[in-house]
């Protein structure tokens, strides 16, 4: 095993209140990593620093927590710019446009769809993405479903099935019976290729009862749970979540206090998505609303054909803070530590002794920058798991 020490960083970010400055983000000054194997073996001040097999001068610049990207849709094929400009001249987003992906996605071979999955996440990485979250949910039939899970393993543990995202055309008449094939055999043969099982819980998509049934199939096949939940407009979804003890609520645009409380108090985590408003021209949803009740909050881009097809987590940073409120601090934690919460994960979105070592050295002096250069590539380097991948 080898180690790398990474030295002269001007401000490291920890995730950690024990280290450094002790604010949520643990931030160090003039700090120093090394990494040993996989993982992070020690970090501190760099004038503490051990000897290492291996030194990187990073020459003052930042290091962060690889971003943890808790919600995409990467398994589809074909795209929908058009329908994107037909939205910004003035048309309303709607679950609908998922179908015309389902067919495009039916028709194409595992190899461009691994293909297309391959070439998003290489686009996440070099961006900063050290994990992330892949859904189906375009294939819609037993095989387009197990199948996109199985592309989806390639890339990532963090699979989730989403076979309940729309109810397909063949089905329009008998929603009951769409809702059999999800969870019956939809679900046997895809649950060896899942972590996760997901549902659409939107008017034009599944209602509450739909909903906790397609949930609680995939719990008893050993799933965990989490949601699309109050994006279009106000719905059962997040109090659904916490009913069942899901991991995370997803887009959480539209909420009634009950539901910011019911989040507080159930610890289920909301995953916001500024990328969609931002690409749907929809209203925000309130951050510090949830922040200030104790809910988590995470960021995660929804990269998806549709509703946002931004595979960039500082671009959701920078609108979490521009758009949302949020302040760049608690964006970068939610787009780290945020997201690994999303995913009940403990050995990713931070830095310690013992964490993965996924991180990502900033052309920049400081993490604030994520959010004050919106649109600049800004990952001078990516290593995730002890390797540089970017
Ligand atoms: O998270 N809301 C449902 N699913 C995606 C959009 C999918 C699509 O439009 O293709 C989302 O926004
Ligand atoms: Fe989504």
């Amino acid at each position: 095993m080898t180690s790398v020490l990474l030295t002269g960083c001007g401000s490291l970010v920890t995730n950690n209140a024990s280290h450094g400055d002790g604010s949520r983000l643990g931030l160090v000054a003039d700090g120093a990593l090394v990494i040993d194997g996989d993982r992070v073996g020690w970090l501190g001040s760099r004038r503490d620093a051990p000897p290492a097999d291996a030194v990187v001068d990073l020459g003052g610049r930042a290091v962060v927590p690889g971003f943890v990207d808790a919600h995409s849709h990467l398994v589809f094929a074909g795209d929908r710019a058009e329908e994107f400009a037909a939205r910004m001249a003035g048309e309303p987003y709607t679950a609908g446009g998922i179908t015309s992906t389902v067919t495009a996605t039916r028709a194409a071979s595992d190899e461009e769809l691994a293909a297309t999955v391959a070439r998003l996440v290489a686009e996440m990485t070099r961006q900063g993405t050290t994990t992330v979250e892949v859904k189906s949910g375009y294939g819609l039939t037993v095989i387009d479903e197990a199948r996109s899970l199985a592309i989806a393993g390639r890339v990532t543990p963090e699979t989730t099935y989403l076979g309940a995202h729309v109810v397909p055309a063949e089905y329009a008449d008998d929603v009951a019976g769409y809702v059999d094939l999800v969870t019956g055999p939809m679900l046997d043969a895809c649950a060896p290729y899942a972590r996760w099982v997901d549902v659409f819980c939107e008017q034009g998509a599944f209602d509450a009862d739909a909903a906790r049934t397609v949930l609680s199939a995939g719990m008893r096949a050993g799933l965990q749970a989490r949601i699309h939940a109050n994006q279009l407009g106000h719905g059962p979804g997040v109090q659904l979540a916490c009913e069942l003890g899901a991991a995370a609520a997803d887009h959480c645009t539209y909420l009634h206090d009950a539901d910011v409380d019911a989040l507080a108090q159930s610890g289920v985590v909301a995953t916001l998505l500024p990328g969609v408003e931002f690409s749907t021209r929809s209203p925000y949803p309130d951050a510090q609303r949830l922040l200030a009740a104790g809910v988590t909050v995470a960021l995660a881009t929804d990269c998806n054909p549709g509703s946002c097809y931004t595979s960039s987590m500082p671009l959701c940073i920078a609108l979490a803070v521009r758009e949302m409120g949020m302040s760049p601090a608690q964006a970068l934690w939610a787009a780290t530590a945020g997201g690994a919460a999303a995913l009940r994960r403990d050995d990713v979105g931070h830095l310690g002794v013992g964490a993965r070592a996924d991180l990502v050295v900033l052309d920049a002096p400081s993490y604030l920058h994520l959010a004050y250069r919106p649109g600049v590539p800004l990952a001078h380097a990516v290593w995730r798991a002890g390797h540089q991948v970017a």
